[in-house]
């Protein structure tokens, strides 16, 4: 399975947002693990505001493998950011990084997301708090219902969030309102999670996730 590190920033954005490019060289960082070696991008207002997210001299091996080497980001609440690099760079590895792959080691440096420490968090927390990672290749689960799978989703991130979980028949007149927004026809309510869809309707079930999610 291999997330997509552009959308796993994206939904970290706001819908009216000044949009950043972030590129950086492959491997950003020094051969050690350096704080200072990777680009880091300034707000559009000037960096008054607090981070959302604070990635700052982040390492990480995989295989024993080092992968990043001292990355710095910020994301401020409202900015996009697009992180672009060679094949092999280490996008998808900052991604699932940040949402805690178990394969992936940090080796060294700090998160913060929202003023906590995020890497002390296990990835199911981390979801509820709201990081979100849309997979390039998302998993198909037949036998699961899909609209089991996304109100069982959305109700673990409601009640983090201490609202009233949804009751099944609530959460499908929920769940029809964001179809209809990401544009998924009536039809797909009744299949299982991915189970035979086309890769773009693969696609769209990831937004429609991250749609009901709101991360
Ligand atoms: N599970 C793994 N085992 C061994 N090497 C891995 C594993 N995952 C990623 N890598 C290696 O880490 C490097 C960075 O990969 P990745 O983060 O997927 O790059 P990108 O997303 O920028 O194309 C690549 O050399 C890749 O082969
Ligand atoms: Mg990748």
């Amino acid at each position: 399975m291999q997330p997509s590190g552009l959308l796993m920033a994206a939904a970290l954005m706001c819908s009216a947002c000044a949009a950043h490019v972030m590129t950086a060289p492959a491997n950003a960082g020094s051969e050690r693990c350096s704080r200072a070696a990777a680009v880091r991008m300034m707000s559009a207002d000037g960096g008054g505001a607090a981070p959302l997210l604070d990635v700052s001299g982040l390492c990480a091996t995989v295989a024993d493998k080092p992968i990043l080497k001292g990355l710095n980001l910020q994301v401020k609440r409202g900015e996009v950011h697009a992180i672009m690099g060679p094949n092999g760079s280490g996008k998808s590895t900052l991604s699932k990084v940040l949402v805690g792959h178990p394969s992936y080691e940090v080796t060294g440096g700090d998160v913060s997301y929202r003023g906590d420490d995020l890497l002390d968090n296990e990835p199911e927390e981390r979801a509820q708090q709201g990081i979100f990672l849309a997979f390039q290749y998302p998993v198909e689960i037949p036998g699961v219902s899909n609209s089991d799978f996304l109100r069982l989703a959305v109700n673990k991130r409601r009640g983090a969030l201490g609202l009233e979980e949804y009751d099944p028949i609530e959460f499908l007149g929920v769940l029809a309102e964001k179809m209809e927004t990401v544009g998924m026809s009536p039809d797909f309510l009744g299949r299982d999670v991915n189970s035979g869809f086309s890769g773009g309707e693969k696609k769209r079930n990831e937004i429609l996730q991250m749609a009901l999610l709101e991360p």
